[in-house]
């Protein structure tokens, strides 16, 4: 595995030349267009297979001998897709087998894409001669800078014969004997018990661990599958980078059992920004996703698609304000990212994506505003090189697992309305956000927490193998550790813990019960007097507010209503050299920024800036030996005025010397260099 780190800052879109083969002078246009953009790579190739083999066995490649030239004769780079994102009419009809099944064992049509049987021998086989043929032929290529493999794979889950015997021999290994797996999966629960492999079947929404072990099998075929792809190309190009695009998570896949995979983590990022969330949210969101993006690899990633204007798939999806393609394509690099990059070059004329915004639009010219912003884009990331080789380093780690995720959604609990899994985890980061605080967003089981101080974990509902040993060993060497409501009920199977909970020693505490609020309920929490966090006041909490019983634990906010007033709401555990603090109920976002900054005061955690930073406003540091970039981006559309406190700072642009304080624009950002 060859680790990437690029020469340049990479700048560029999907771009689908195939599609133009017609029209020379189009594709002439675009690149002189490609040049003006200051575009330095393209991905090519993603849905080119039809176009590459146009029936069985007869390939032809003229044309993407002709594109790779034309990039190297531009001074473009290649990000080479291998094409099975989209399979060609003619395997689907001569292979039905490589269509998947859907549910109800109805097989697809050919249609859309995105939808082959990942495990078809077949489909397998066809892949991995066209991804050998591409390697062979361009493997010398100057313009061959990575690979792309696929495009956004997703856990679609096809319920095939093929699929189904594989399923069951994942199990077979996963459980070893059909006892095991029926005590694991609770099937004497509605006389559910197997007798035999073959009666297994991914249709039962009501054995919850069996579907979230259908979504982990599928998960490996995917990922198997991807690296069935991969075999060639590192035979062929070893010293040739590999990745695909992520996405962001809401495909069921665990990206974290790919990230050791790729070479360098790509994902495509799609806000909606001037939607009904306001923008400063849609802000916070965003870089979220941007830092648990790095945080698969702990190192810098790649924005590997984004939309220069508008999408076609979000129902309504407004036109960047001035100022905003600047700062969410900065915002990215700000958070870890070593390229900004577009879906897509060129509006496709025909298909469901002619409205998709793109950089060259239907018009075919470089004289648009959309255009315009790209090229000041192209520009910026020019003059940023020097910090390709810096990265974002964090004292802060939330979990956000994704397989909690699956769990969580499948269980049916006395509230089930409002879990809000992942908007809670951003409700928990947003407060680090606003203070210029980097948070890791890391996995349960995959991360390591021994580097960070504080360590946050909203409603890890299934608490892993392992997990708790390592929660201990945090806190225990000095680590102070929160954890809310809704966490640890269930082990690795979905089955509920009995007895004494795994956390229960160092939490010091045990949850009884669980209320759970309808909208028109009113709970609050009040800090207790002289708590050692100088909380005060009153905080309503919402939807979930577990009652406790303290065994080490000491109490800093009770609850103010009902037959459970005056229990503690939060609470503090010594524990080895650290703290668990347990919060049970949840807060709004006051208590959240509240909470925070108290801890971040007591810990002393390191910010991009000592002095507050205005609502909205946001700073991020890339550092690396020599050198730090503190970005400061505004996500209001008003103008803030930031206090920069007793430090000298260069504009990285400007090279303007700049002390006290600044104004940046509504939506504005600017990247500063400690002197
Ligand atoms: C995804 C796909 C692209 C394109 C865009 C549209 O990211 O990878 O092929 O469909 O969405 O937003
Ligand atoms: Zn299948």
């Amino acid at each position: 595995m060859k680790l990437f780190q690029p020469d340049f800052l990479l700048h560029g879109a999907d771009y689908n030349y195939e599609q133009w083969l017609d029209y020379p002078e189009i594709l002439e246009e675009d690149f002189r267009l490609m040049r003006q953009a200051q575009c330095n790579v393209m991905s090519i190739g993603i849905f080119g297979w039809a176009m590459l083999e146009p029936e069985e066995g007869d390939f032809q490649f003229d044309w993407l001998d002709q594109l790779m030239d034309r990039l190297d004769e531009n001074g473009l780079k290649a990000i080479l897709a291998t094409p099975s994102g989209a399979k060609p009419v003619w395997l689907a009809h001569t292979y039905p087998e490589i269509r998947l099944v859907d549910r109800n064992g109805q097989r697809q049509p050919q249609w859309m894409r995105h939808n082959h049987c990942p495990t078809s021998p077949i489909y397998r086989e066809k892949v991995a001669l066209i991804n050998s043929l591409l390697a062979q032929r361009y493997q010398h290529h100057p313009a061959l800078l990575m690979w792309h493999v696929s495009n956004e794979y997703g856990a679609h889950g096809c319920h095939c014969d093929l699929c189904y015997a594989a399923f069951r021999q994942w199990l077979q290994e996963r459980y070893g004997t059909l006892d095991a797996l029926n005590h694991a999966w609770w099937t004497t629960f509605w006389s559910h018990r197997y007798s035999d492999w073959t009666q297994i079947e991914a249709v039962d929404p009501s054995i919850h661990a069996l579907m979230l072990d259908w979504m982990r099998f599928v998960n490996d075929q995917v990922l198997d599958f991807y690296r069935a792809e991969c075999v060639p190309l590192r035979e062929l190009t070893p010293e040739t980078p590999i990745t695909t695009n992520f996405m962001r998570p809401n495909t069921d896949l665990d990206y974290w059992q790919f990230a050791p995979y790729v070479d360098v983590v790509a994902w495509d990022s799609y806000p909606a920004w001037h939607s009904e969330t306001d923008d400063v949210a849609v802000g916070v969101m965003t870089g979220f996703y941007q830092d648990l993006h790095r945080s698969y690899k702990q190192r810098p990633f790649l924005l590997m698609e984004s939309t220069p204007s508008v999408t076609n798939w979000q129902g309504i999806s407004r036109p960047k304000r001035p100022n905003v393609h600047l700062l969410s394509s900065l915002q990215a690099v700000a958070h870890g990212s070593n390229s900004v990059q577009y879906f897509q070059w060129r509006q496709s004329r025909g298909g469901q994506e002619k409205f998709h915004g793109a950089v060259v639009s239907h018009a075919g010219h470089g004289r648009t505003r959309v255009f315009q912003d790209v090229t000041d884009v192209g520009q910026h990331l020019a003059q940023l090189a020097d910090l390709i080789p810096s990265c974002n380093t964090a004292e802060v780690a939330l979990i956000y697992d994704l397989q909690n995720e699956w769990a969580l959604e499948l269980a049916q609990l006395p509230r089930s309305k409002d879990k809000l899994y992942q908007e809670r985890c951003i409700a928990h980061y947003r407060p680090f956000w606003q203070m210029g605080i980097t948070v890791d967003v890391i996995d349960s089981v995959a991360a390591d927490f021994s580097p960070y101080k504080l360590l946050i974990v909203p409603m890890l509902y299934m608490l892993r193998e392992g997990v708790a040993a390592k929660m201990e060993a945090f806190v225990r060497q000095g680590g102070t550790l929160v954890v809310t409501y809704l966490s640890a009920l269930v082990n690795d199977s979905d089955l509920a813990f009995v007895g004494d909970n795994p956390l229960q020693s160092l939490l010091g505490l045990g949850v009884e019960e669980t209320d759970v609020l309808f909208d028109h309920n009113t709970q609050a929490m009040r800090p207790l007097p002289d708590n050692e966090l100088g909380l005060d006041g009153r905080y309503p909490v919402h939807h979930y507010a577990d009652i406790i019983h303290l065994d080490t634990a000491r109490p800093l906010a009770e609850y103010e209503n009902d037959f459970y007033a005056g229990q503690p709401a939060l609470a503090v555990n010594e524990y080895g050299d650290g703290r668990a603090i347990y919060l049970a109920a949840r807060p709004d976002q006051r208590f959240l920024t509240d909470f925070y900054q108290a801890l971040s005061g007591r810990l002393a955690l390191s910010r991009a800036l000592p002095t507050p930073l205005p609502e909205g406003v946001t700073a991020q540091v890339r550092r690396h030996e020599l050198s730090q970039y503190l970005f400061l981006m505004n996500f209001q559309a008003t103008p803030q005025t930031i206090d920069l406190g007793q430090a000298n700072y260069q504009d990285m642009l400007s090279d303007q010397g700049l002390t006290g304080s600044l104004t940046i624009p509504g939506y504005g950002l600017r990247i500063l260099r400690p002197q």
